[in-house]
């Protein structure tokens, strides 16, 4: 089955190595998308400062912080549930305090501290530096809130915990925010403005990290192809800046050609890319550096320009296709992956067919599908109605899951006969006797141990696949080692 993201299944505790003792631990766990885990190993580093030892035990936490998600209802109600089990526990340890981060902090700001009695701290997004005070409050007996978003704010000077580790792979934030305000999305007013982070802070984490061993880094942001450096301050200020400033900005395949250059043994991946901000040098760095993964998370949300326009995304059907035929062009083999939402308001059978159709034409190698979900606030809430029956959402929602999963395995029978270069992250769920990594394209790869361990770069022979991942036997070490 393709993979639905499941904020249930997203949960993950954290642990860290502290600098100085207090005596107090810390249970920490995220929510949600890539963003939220990174900024949980941000708030690690903030607090192992403090002196705070961390617990993978609720049972036995001083303090417990829960990274929310707002993106749809059913990842708030997930986020609601884990505070009954905190309640629970509470119960036995009445000293544990319970603070809320991420977007439903900023969302529900001090709600929060009325509707769910167990919440002593409610701290947004761009707010993390201020966490010691905000536990001093607390430690007094006040409830705290912090949830003022930043012009400035991208956390460039903290070098994150890496923590719940492979030791390979790494996330490094590089923008923060999104301006493009899609009606359906909460993430604008969860997040704020978009602003990026310097570009030297940008290359020394990548640097740090290779000297630690890691093999592969993704650039993270909510729209990361808008990354704009003109030495700080918000994207929409840039038709201010200076003529210097102007003259010596780095764009974002401008910091690819950086990072690919600091580190060439280094895989490069990013995440998430926004068709109308995506530009041909984005393309032309991809195919100039080959260590940076032919693979692009592209949403498009819908396949028909009514609705697209609907949900303000700033292109057409047309340039889609306009922009995926030019991805093929200069990277054939690149893999291309899509956010797709079912249901939104006024969506029609024959706008569905639409969105059916595109992907026919694109045959994604793989994808996450969603049902729509009303957010509080946005746009779409305010101004449309939420008109398709919600059985008529999760039928629309299994065709599309379905044809997807038709294509991920049209797609991965593609690799079958042919050599391609692994990076080993784990050892595969189903057999000890194998590993598993992935592809340039992003495709999971399972192959005999034999003598290779973690985060050797392999080149595997594909002999087999499933619709999510290949089959393959180990042919030799490649030049990426
Ligand atoms: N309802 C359903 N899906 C949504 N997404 C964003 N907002 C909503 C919503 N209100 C999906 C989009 C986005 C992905 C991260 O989440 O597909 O690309
Ligand atoms: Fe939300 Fe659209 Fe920004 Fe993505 S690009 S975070 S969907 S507003």
């Amino acid at each position: 089955m393709e993979k639905i993201i499941d904020e249930k299944q997203q949960g993950n505790s954290l642990v860290m190595e502290p600098k100085k003792e207090n005596g107090r631990k810390l249970f920490i766990e995220s929510y949600g998308c890539q963003m939220n885990f990174s900024d949980s190993e941000i708030v690690a580093s903030i607090l192992s400062k403090e002196g705070f030892n961390t617990t993978q035990n609720l049972e036995e936490a001083d303090l417990v912080l829960v990274n929310t998600c707002s993106i749809r209802e059913k990842a708030e109600q997930t986020v609601r549930k884990r505070l009954e089990k905190y309640n629970a526990v509470k119960r036995i340890n009445p000293e544990m305090k319970v603070g809320v981060l991420g977007c439903m902090a900023e969302r529900l700001k001090s709600k929060f501290l009325e509707e769910e009695k167990i919440v002593d701290l409610v701290v947004g997004p761009d707010a993390y530096k201020d966490l010691p005070n905000l536990i001093n409050e607390v430690d007094e007996g006040r409830d705290a809130v912090n949830v003022i978003l930043s012009k400035e704010e991208t956390y460039g000077d903290i070098s994150p915990v890496r923590l719940q580790t492979n030791g390979v792979s790494a996330f490094v934030s590089i923008t923060r925010g999104c301006d493009n305000m899609c009606t359906f999305c909460v993430v604008p007013f969860t997040r704020g403005r978009e602003r990026s982070r310097d570009p030297q802070s940008i290359v020394e984490e990548v640097n740090d990290l290779a000297t630690k061993g890691y093999k592969e880094i993704t650039l993270l942001g909510q729209n990361v192809d808008s990354y704009l450096w003109y030495g700080g301050g918000l994207k929409k200020d840039f038709k201010d800046a200076t003529p210097m400033q102007k003259a010596t900005a780095v764009n974002f395949a401008g910091l690819l050609k950086l990072v690919a250059e600091a580190q060439p043994k280094m895989r490069i991946r990013f995440s998430t890319s926004n068709p109308q901000d995506m530009t041909m040098d984005v393309i032309e760095a991809m195919a100039k550096y080959n260590n940076i993964c032919n693979y692009i998370h592209l949403p498009v949300q819908s396949g028909s320009d009514r609705v697209l326009k609907k949900m303000n995304r700033l292109h057409t059907r047309e340039e889609y296709f306009e922009l995926i035929d030019n991805i093929k062009k200069l990277i054939p083999d690149c893999g291309i992956s899509h956010d797709i939402i079912t249901g939104f308001p006024t969506e029609t059978d024959e706008d569905h067919q639409d969105t059916l159709s595109l992907m026919e034409y694109v045959k994604y190698d793989f994808g996450f599908m969603f049902a729509y979900s009303e957010r509080p606030g946005t746009m779409a809430e305010r101004k449309f109605e939420d008109d398709v029956p919600e059985k008529i959402k999760k039928q629309r929602l299994t065709e599309i899951v379905n044809l997807q999963q038709k294509h991920s395995l049209y797609r991965t029978q593609q690799f079958i006969g042919k050599t391609v270069e692994v990076l080993i992250e784990k050892e595969s769920k189903k057999s000890s006797e194998h590993w598993s990594g992935r592809n340039t394209q992003n495709t999971v790869v399972v192959f005999p141990k034999e003598n290779y361990k973690v985060g050797d770069f392999v080149n595997v022979k594909i002999k087999d696949c499933t619709s999510a991942t290949l089959i393959g036997e180990p042919v030799g070490p490649s030049e990426m080692n």
